[in-house]
């Protein structure tokens, strides 16, 4: 059994008393129903999740509106009728002695629409749209209604996607934002959009309701966010009462960078900059996702003050025992998730649920009969 006894030390974040140090990373695997509904299988899935003994279950980014969704299997929380789906996945996660947390998202120019938006129009009129002020003020609104929601559905926490390139990094990144009027041009005017965002989103919550952040800390591209930008953003949101800040670097361009690809294959490999962003801020909590393999890696982050807190999102879903064998209640060796797999990442990227080829086959096989696929592709789908 590891000795880890910061990783199960209990923590506070704002009004909520968690077990210990370990949360679910949020993680996109495509369950929600055609129609953006919380399915059978989301509600299953995330009471494994909830179950697995992780103090924090962040869900997966929830569309705020059509225009801003991510993929067509996106769990939305655009529409008042969401609220019953959104209850029953708040409940389950609750039910298992986890805090729950529902992340909402607008994926800006990555949405899967007829018309994406962006900060800045693409060339020759290609996607996507510039949006214009009326479109901002739009999303600004829908942010705080899709906030609004997720807190009337029994939720604990609301975490606002700033991260993976999706709109708000799009804003504030000097790589996609070449806007000349008040949102664009000097790091003022970029950090315009995600602080209004944060501003709505508390004004329609209320200051006690934690209020959490995927944060960009440096993009990884030529010409992108860089931590100098990104720790003034850092205290900014602190300033604004942020709950925590979940901190992550890539964006969908720098993942098809070799560097980035190599760096993913390392344990822990984006702590340094949650780090950074840790000496930014004075007391808020941080949390470092990043292929954390094994509870080891877990504790000598916290050990080192690096991060408070600590986001599993392959690892969980590859080994929903990971919490219960680090804390040596199961004594077992926590299963790996493999670097050179990503299976999850290329079944979402071609509109299929996910599943982990470090399931054993019977669960592979029970799974793809579950949604509709022949379990008899179960190895060539994994390999
Ligand atoms: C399949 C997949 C889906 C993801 N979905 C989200 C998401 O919805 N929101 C988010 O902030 N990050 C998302 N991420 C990023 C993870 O939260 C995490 O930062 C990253 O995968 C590194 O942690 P890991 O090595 O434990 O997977 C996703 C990652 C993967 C691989």
């Amino acid at each position: 059994m590891a000795n880890t006894p910061i990783l199960f030390s209990s923590i506070k974040i704002k009004n909520l008393s968690l077990k210990n140090r370990i949360t679910m990373a949020p993680t996109y695997v495509g369950y929600a129903n055609p129609d953006g509904t919380v399915s059978e299988l989301a509600l299953d899935h995330y009471k494994e999740m909830a179950s697995s003994g992780a103090a924090m279950i962040v869900v997966e980014g929830a569309s705020i509106n059509p225009a801003g969704s991510g993929s067509p299997f996106a769990i939305r929380v655009d529409d008042d009728q969401c609220v019953d789906g959104l209850s029953k996945l708040a409940k389950v996660i609750k039910d298992q002695g986890a805090i729950a947390v529902q992340q909402i998202n607008h994926a800006g120019k990555y949405a899967f629409s007829a018309e994406p938006l962006g900060p800045t129009g693409g060339s020759e009129g290609s996607p996507p749209k510039e949006m214009s002020l009326d479109d901002i003020e739009q999303t600004v609104e829908a942010f705080a209604s899709a906030a609004s929601r997720v807190k009337a559905a029994g939720f604990d926490g609301v975490e606002i996607h700033g991260g993976t390139g999706y709109l708000i990094d799009q804003f504030i990144s000097p790589h996609t934002n070449k806007r000349t009027d008040d949102y664009g041009g000097s790091f003022e005017n970029r950090l315009r959009f995600p602080l209004r965002v944060f501003e709505a989103v508390q004004s329609a919550v209320g200051k006690d309701f934690p209020i959490g952040h995927r944060f960009m800390a440096y993009e990884a591209i030529p010409g992108g966010l860089e931590l100098k930008e990104s720790s003034i953003w850092a205290t900014e949101l602190e300033k604004r009462g942020v709950a925590y800040l979940s901190v992550m670097f890539g964006t969908y361009e720098s993942m098809m960078l070799p560097e980035y690809s190599e760096a993913d294959k390392t344990e822990g490999f984006m702590a340094s900059y949650a780090g950074e962003i840790k000496k930014a801020v004075s007391d808020t909590p941080v949390i470092t996702a990043g292929r954390i393999q094994s509870p080891e890696t877990a504790e000598k982050i916290l050990d080192a003050g690096t991060a408070d807190l600590i986001g599993l999102a392959r690892v969980l879903f590859a080994d929903p025992l990971w919490p219960q064998k680090a804390a040596g209640q199961i004594s077992e060796p926590v299963k790996r998730c493999e670097p050179a797999c990503m299976l999850c990442m290329k079944r979402i990227m071609s509109g299929k649920p996910a599943f982990c080829s470090q399931w054993d086959k019977a669960r592979r096989e029970a799974f793809l009969v579950r949604v509709g696929e022949k379990p008899e592709e179960v190895d060539q789908a994994a390999g």
